[in-house]
């Protein structure tokens, strides 16, 4: 993804041609870029090849789970909608596994009956629920629990999901009581020790923690476990400034652990594998000049990309056509809804903007369309994938007369 003469590209196609086309705003991919980052993710972590489930939360796109499950990777899903996505994409039921704090009673019959690999429990009674269910069944389901390990991730509070005030997991103390519960059961098979502790970690020392707190636990019951879910959460470089998650370092950490604990390991990665493979572009509206700075009112808004109004999440914003002098003028792009947080920027000498031009908001392939709403009676947007200079609609935008 580049600007070719002036003209931001994707593989082999300029975007210009996208907008002639199709109507803004519109999300856009990159197949060889989806590739490229699962490529990636595998060879960083090859000397213990791990069982990769793409996190569906973060793209629920069945075209673009297709081409995942195409390239070997599993899914985490967290409800019954992703599952049953999941299960339509082709992805195996022995590769899928399901994490959440609030699973129904349907949604565990459900996925029981898919006979997945996993059901990561975050709680005792969802244990005990889920050993009734099996008795009836006269079953035995494969569970893991997941801890919380109370490790701060030290990123963004509002996406910390490992410590003890976040709603995630089970204590130490629970996770034993449990585990020792499960050993007597008829009904019940402990495979997976699982955790996750927050998502956008670009630091790898949260998870070298997260590992100490394993090792003591593990050496405090009397299990080995099958798996070792580690969940997701390595960062990308939003800010292009090249602090960027250490692959390396951690595939060693966990080289290390498991020299003592000989268990597979399993990945839930989603923002890693496609949060820089698309772009979201948008047209300007109006420009509306105030004494400070202007707003750029683009067609985008925060119901179609929430993560700026949601978590103050910096996003970088660049023009289509580079084509006019830097301005010194601030300026803020906002959406058109009725909120003030729907605002995704402020920036300084970026090019001079003119009215119906065009811009595109960058990384927006991770909780980008998944996170939309019909906020305002917005419908949801378009997605194409490009692959070299061919563009496939792997999306229809949805139309005003489904909403009314
Ligand atoms: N596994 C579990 C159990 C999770 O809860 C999550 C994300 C993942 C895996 C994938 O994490 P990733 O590799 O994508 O960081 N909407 C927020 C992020 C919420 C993450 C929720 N859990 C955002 O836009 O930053």
């Amino acid at each position: 993804m580049k600007y070719i003469n002036n003209i931001f590209t994707i593989e082999n196609c300029r975007l210009d041609k996208v907008t002639k086309k199709f109507e803004t705003p519109i999300f856009c991919y990159s197949k060889k870029k989806i590739e490229e980052n699962i490529n990636n993710f595998k060879n960083s972590f090859k000397a213990i090849s791990p069982i990769i489930c793409f996190s569906t939360k973060s793209n629920s796109n069945l075209e673009l789970l297709k081409y995942i499950k195409k390239n070997g990777l599993g899914a985490d899903v967290v409800s019954k909608g992703e599952l049953m996505l999941a299960l339509k994409a082709g992805i195996s039921p022995k590769k899928i596994v399901f994490s959440g704090v609030g699973k129904t009673r349907s949604e565990l019959i459900f996925a029981i009956d898919k006979k997945i690999l996993l059901i990561n429990c975050e709680s005792k009674s969802e244990v005990l629920e889920i050993e009734n269910i099996a008795k009836s069944k006269n079953k035995r389901v494969d569970i893991g629990i997941r801890l919380n390990p109370n490790t701060d991730a030290k990123t963004l509070k509002q996406i910390s999901t490992g410590k003890k005030e976040n709603k995630f997991g089970v204590n130490e103390k629970t996770f034993i009581e449990v585990s020792n519960h499960i050993k007597y059961s008829k009904h019940l098979n402990l495979k997976c020790l699982s955790v996750h502790i927050g998502s956008q970690i670009l630091d790898h020392k949260p998870y070298k923690k997260m590992l100490n707190v394993l090792d003591k636990l593990i050496g405090k019951t009397s299990f080995s476990f099958e798996y070792i879910d580690l969940g997701g959460g390595m960062g990308i470089d939003y800010n292009k400034n090249n602090k960027k998650f250490d692959y390396k370092k951690y595939c060693q950490i966990i080289k290390k652990f498991l020299t003592k604990h000989k268990s597979k390991i399993i990945f839930e990665p989603g923002r890693s594998i496609i949060g820089d493979t698309a772009v979201l572009i948008s047209r300007i509206i109006y420009i509306k000049e105030n004494s400070k700075k202007d707003f750029i009112i683009i067609d985008a808004a925060m119901n179609d990309f929430m993560r700026p109004a949601l978590y103050g999440a910096q996003h970088k914003i660049i023009p289509l056509v580079k084509k006019y002098k830097k301005t010194n003028k601030i300026y803020d792009f906002v959406g058109p809804i009725c909120e003030s947080t729907d605002k995704f920027l402020t920036t300084k000498k970026f090019q001079k903007l003119y009215e119906k031009e065009y811009v595109i908001i960058c990384d927006v392939g991770a909780y980008g369309s998944s996170l939309s709403s019909n906020y305002n009676v917005r419908p949801k947007l378009a997605e194409i994938l490009i692959k070299g200079s061919k563009i496939n609609l792997i999306k229809k935008r949805q139309k005003l007369k489904d909403l009314i």
